[in-house]
């Protein structure tokens, strides 16, 4: 840390943010006797807090935000020049980032070719959400209207968005919802709702989501909402076989497949930009918000296919006849200027190669220490995205208590590492660490996280 922060400096910016600030997902009680964590600076992979203290950081920005690491100096430079130059229209008009980046995005998402920009994960799924009302409105009398979601899923904060939340636990107490969003089961495995493993489970899976189409009816089905790789319900990447059924499903019923790649987005799955590239399946909608600029600036973005930008102005005799909607922040310039950056740093240091690396041997360490911690039940990942299930009896699977679970992550951050874990998510299953490093950790970095996380795990359960 640089240190141009004095004593008095900091006492007072940690009264300030006790007297005045609303920490998000944050209980404030405790902050009435002790302190709120403040982190002042960030460096590569490392931060630091108002007491000096460095962490490392293995969940990029708290929750798999800042893939190329802290401090990129090209980034704030692109992002300068550009507020300087413009810094803001509204959508309606274009901009020089807003194009480049636009081209850029697309020329990684074959199959794709339109990109509205938002400024948040919600606010793109929304977006989704609003152009699938709108093409059911247009073309299917209004009936082709629901949006089947997954349980275990998350598509966002706003209530729209929680209409179609998979978490029992973050929607208790902000009902009611929306109407027209219908549940689906989850294809999570480890905890399997059929006695079956495998393809035959990821077919099994499909066939449920099936059974909901048809009890529902199909020609009351607009689109089918995914992530990837489930990200705050668990670190749940699909069975293998399911996503390729997935594709026949919503070609054989018509409808369509919107994949939420808010947190797999942008190389956090290595090898490919995006995780539903793993897995050849052609979406229709794809939303993408946390790593596209690194939380440099905010932007989001919902990006079509041709065949539903078409449907938005294939008819010049209807005055309602295009996406009427707007997003101010939209129009903000820094957002594609920093993503453009972002994306060249990707591009020039190789790290979807290195994340693809780096995300083995997380995944490897992790099973190791399973080897000697009997608590860990399940490792899943996919790329720099992984996962440890922690139960308190291997055989029957019961989930460990969420406040040893709590007690491991704390222990870890004691030790200088700032690891997650899945919180007020699925009742009873607040129980998965999680792990997120930058798309830059190194060996020595994955090492650390996983050396920390055996020694947490060593003192909370001996
Ligand atoms: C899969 C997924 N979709 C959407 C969102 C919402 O994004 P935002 O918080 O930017 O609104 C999140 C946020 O964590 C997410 O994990």
């Amino acid at each position: 840390m640089d240190g141009n922060l004095s004593a008095n400096d900091i006492s007072h910016i940690v009264d300030a943010d006790r007297a005045h600030v609303w920490h998000h997902l944050t209980q404030h009680k405790p902050f009435e006797t002790g302190e709120p964590r403040i982190i002042i600076e960030g460096k590569g992979m490392r931060v630091w807090d108002q007491k000096g203290k460095e962490y490392l950081d293995a969940v990029s920005g708290g929750v798999w935000t800042v893939n190329v690491g802290y401090g990129r100096e090209s980034i704030a430079n692109a992002v300068r020049d550009q507020l300087i130059k413009l810094p803001y229209f509204a959508g309606s008009a274009g901009s020089v980032p807003g194009a480049l980046f636009a081209e850029k995005l697309i020329s990684k998402m074959p199959g794709m070719s339109r990109v509205y920009q938002t400024n948040s994960g919600s606010e793109a799924n929304e977006k989704a959400f609003k152009m699938v009302r709108q093409i059911s409105h247009k073309r299917y009398g209004g009936k082709k209207y629901k949006i089947l979601y997954r349980e275990r899923d998350y598509h966002g904060s706003t209530l729209a968005t929680m209409s179609a939340g998979g978490q029992d636990e973050r929607n208790a107490q902000y009902g009611p919802f929306a109407p027209g969003f219908v549940r689906v089961p989850h294809c999570m495995e480890y905890r399997a709702q059929w006695d079956l493993t495998g393809e035959a489970y990821a077919a099994a899976s499909v066939k449920a989501i099936e059974e909901v189409i048809l009890a529902e009816g199909a020609d009351t089905i607009g689109a089918l909402c995914l992530e990837p790789v489930t990200a705050g319900g668990g670190v749940i990447p699909a069975p293998e076989g399911y996503w390729p059924l997935i594709g026949e499903l919503c070609r054989k019923y018509d409808i369509l497949l919107h994949i939420d790649e808010v947190v797999c987005g942008v190389g956090r799955t290595g090898t490919e930009w995006f995780g539903y590239q793993h897995y050849g399946v052609e979406p229709d909608f794809v939303t993408m918000a946390k790593g596209v600029a690194s939380g440099y600036a905010a932007i989001a973005c919902c990006v079509t296919n041709e065949r539903v930008f078409e449907m938005f102005k294939d008819d010049t005799t209807d005055p309602l006849n295009y996406f009427r909607d707007i997003s101010t922040f939209g129009g903000c310039t820094a957002g594609p200027a920093a993503a453009l950056e972002c994306f060249r740093i990707i591009e020039d240091e190789n790290l979807l190669e290195n994340t693809t690396k780096m995300g083995a041997r997380m995944v490897a360490n992790l099973w190791e220490l399973a080897e000697h911690h009997k608590v860990i039940g399940d490792v899943r990942g996919l790329g720099l995205f992984c996962g440890a299930e922690l139960v308190s009896d291997r055989a029957t699977k019961e989930p460990m208590d969420e406040k040893l679970v709590a007690q491991v992550v704390a222990e870890c951050g004691a030790m200088g590492v700032i690891i997650g874990a899945t919180n007020r998510s699925i009742p009873g299953f607040n129980n998965t660490l999680c792990f997120s490093p930058a798309l830059i950790s190194t060996e020595d970095d994955i090492d650390q996280i996983c050396e920390t996380v055996g020694k947490a795990l060593g003192k909370v359960f001996g």
